[in-house]
């Protein structure tokens, strides 16, 4: 999704924004583009990627130590040169970039159409950068307070930057539903604006959140905050988590490789001081004071997008089997439109890499308009999500670069393992299962290990499968979100078309398009659906179906009827979702690397969808 970068300082701004757009470019993006002041305004913005930018820049630096950057990810208008940011008013005196949609910029531009403004792209940005011009030249106002103003006349959401030729020591932000930070270095009299920390971290680990309806003036000798009514708000100075080595590559060809790999480590890191089995405990320090609320409810309604979602669905097999509390897993773009029924007992807890999702985060604040308690998972400290929800628990995964979610995935069903077991701990669990449980989850990174010694088995085969149009993901149980989970992967970075179903449900449609050419991945380990997953497989053999099934190391029973299997190592049904996600994972990113596609940066897709 869209990406912002702004500087001020005694630096070259463009080499800043430059380094700070490539550190953004994971987030997904089609054009970028800087804004320099340097006496005057100085524009260049493109299609395609940053380093096409920065070769453009190499023959004419635009030199200047105040400036802003952006990369856009389309929403209104094609990927082109003219709608890239930053977007300049008439009078060519100032520059703004914007991430989020303006929902009522048809009526805007209709009224600024009527009142002589032209128009030359086809973005929604367009329309606040003319908005922001008519009210300053009609009421005589400072670029500051016209844009305070014009903020007000916008419907939908914004995180905006703005620099002005006529005050070259200035740099305006403003956000309302689409994150910004500003970094700050006082001591060098410096400050960065960015949608995202990792564009930061590199300068200074002290930042500031901004919060919806905040605006900011920044300058060399400091900065200051404002809410809508222009009341100057203090605003405390947060430190950073991540540091500049863990959004590196650090010598992997990939982020998502990288992140696949780190498992062990985030598993652990999760669950560092969280659990012990010889204390037989399990503290999640973020729920302590909602605990009762959460052990005492009626019913749980999680809401989330993507792999999130996915992940909200194994909490839904956990937290039913293990605190026997009803839960219901709901996509966030789904709820917050249908008036959900919301009764005084239910809880809505809400999963999110980034925290800043728009669809899940509206899905907070209808639960809160509703009065229902609300919780979070988050990966992002500080992020929009993690700071409105009423308490939650952090990933602790590190930051997660890769488009396509890997590490976050498996630290959120452990997360969702540790609520459902202190939910029954003391209920509807003995001690003694929670003590059994507790170790399972302390062998788990061991585990993870030894499953990530398959990479080299499932590169070989993906040689074999890199040419399929067509995959199906078969699991049940715990492993039916695990099968949308793989069947995600692939498409999202391969682009092979995938479908995850139950794996029963297959007989009520998929099987109409088993053939030689479609793979059937089959997630069959031993446990409580074995037996029916084994019928499930012979039925797709039976019509000449190519099947792959994960199953547990010592199992060969499935040796003369599968052409491949992957052996995991066996592990309680509880916790095997995040032992037979690695091996997709694994196959995806190898069939995407081989059919040469952009790993971590797939086509159309962004990592952080801040707009609906
Ligand atoms: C985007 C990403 C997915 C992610 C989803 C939810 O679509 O491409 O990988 O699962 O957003 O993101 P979140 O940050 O809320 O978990």
């Amino acid at each position: 999704m869209c990406g912002i970068v702004g500087y001020i300082g005694p630096k070259n701004a463009q080499e800043i924004i430059i380094n700070g757009l490539k550190r953004l470019e994971y987030r997904g993006y089609d054009s970028a583009g800087v804004a320099i002041l340097n006496g005057t305004l100085q524009v260049r913005k493109q299609k395609g990627k940053v380093n096409e930018l920065a070769d453009t820049l190499k023959h004419k630096t635009l030199n200047g130590q105040v400036g802003i950057g952006h990369t856009r990810w389309a929403t209104h208008g094609f990927p082109n040169d003219t709608n890239a940011h930053p977007h300049v008013n008439a009078a060519d005196d100032f520059a703004l970039v914007h991430n989020g949609i303006i929902e009522n910029y048809q009526a805007l531009r209709a009224r600024l159409q009527g009142r002589g403004y032209e128009f030359k792209t086809q973005t929604d940005t367009e329309a606040l950068v003319h908005l922001i011009d008519d009210v300053r030249k009609s009421t005589g106002l400072s670029l500051e307070k016209a844009i305070s103003q014009a903020l007000t006349q916008v419907v939908g959401t914004y995180g905006i930057a703005v620099v002005s030729a006529n005050d070259p020591d200035m740099l305006i932000a403003a956000r309302k539903g689409s994150p910004l930070i500003l970094g700050v270095r006082e001591e060098e009299n410096e400050y960065f604006i960015s949608s995202d920390a990792s564009a930061v971290v590199e300068h200074t680990r002290r930042v500031v959140y901004l919060n919806d309806g905040e605006l900011i003036v920044v300058r060399r000798d400091g900065f200051e905050v404002k809410n809508i009514d222009d009341v100057t708000l203090q605003k405390e100075i947060h430190e950073l988590e991540w540091d500049l080595e863990q959004i590196e590559k650090e010598g992997y060809p990939h982020f998502m490789l990288k992140e696949i790999v780190e498992q062990p480590e985030s598993l652990a890191n999760c669950m560092r001081g969280r659990i012990s089995s010889e204390d037989n405990a399990i503290v999640l320090g973020g729920l302590i004071d909602v605990l009762d609320e959460l052990r005492n409810a009626n019913r749980i309604i999680i809401c989330a997008c993507g792999t999130s979602w996915h992940a909200g669905l194994v909490g839904e097999y956990l937290i039913e089997e293990f605190a026997r509390i009803p839960v219901e897993v709901e996509y966030a773009s789904e709820f917050r439109y249908r008036d959900p029924i919301l009764n005084k007992g239910d809880v809505v807890l809400v999963i999110s890499q980034s925290g800043e999702t728009a669809d899940t985060l509206a899905a907070v604040r209808e639960a809160k308009r509703k009065d229902i308690p609300v919780y979070g998972i988050c990966n992002v400290v500080g992020s929009t999500i993690a700071r409105e929800t009423d308490a939650g628990v952090y990933l602790h995964a590190g930051p997660e670069i890769g488009v396509a979610s890997t590490k976050a995935f498996t630290a959120q069903v452990l997360v969702l393992t540790m609520i459902a077991l202190k939910m029954a701990e003391g209920r509807t669990m003995s001690n003694e299962e929670l003590r059994e449980n507790l170790r399972a989850l302390e062998e788990l990174p061991e585990k993870v290990q030894e499953v990530l010694k398959l990479n080299d088995q499932i590169r070989e085969m993906s040689e074999v499968f890199r040419y399929a149009t067509n995959f199906l993901y078969l699991g049940r149980g715990y492993n039916f979100p695990v099968a949308l989970e793989g069947a995600l992967k692939l498409k999202e970075i391969s682009y092979i078309h995938a479908e995850g179903y139950p794996a029963a449900e297959m007989k009520h449609g998929p099987i109409a398009l088993i053939d030689r050419q479609m793979p059937v991945i089959f997630i069959a380990l031993k446990d409580r659906t074995y037996g029916k997953v084994v019928t499930n497989i012979e039925e797709v053999v039976a019509r000449h179906g190519v099947v792959i099934a994960i199953t547990d190391s010592d199992n060969d029973e499935l040796d003369d009827l599968c052409e491949y299997v992957i052996r995991i190592p066996a592990i309680s049904e509880f916790l095997s979702p995040i032992l037979a996600v690695l091996p997709l994972q694994f196959l995806a990113y190898h069939i995407a690397v081989l059919r040469g596609c952009d790993v971590d940066q797939p086509r159309n897709l962004a990592k952080s969808v801040t707009v609906e």
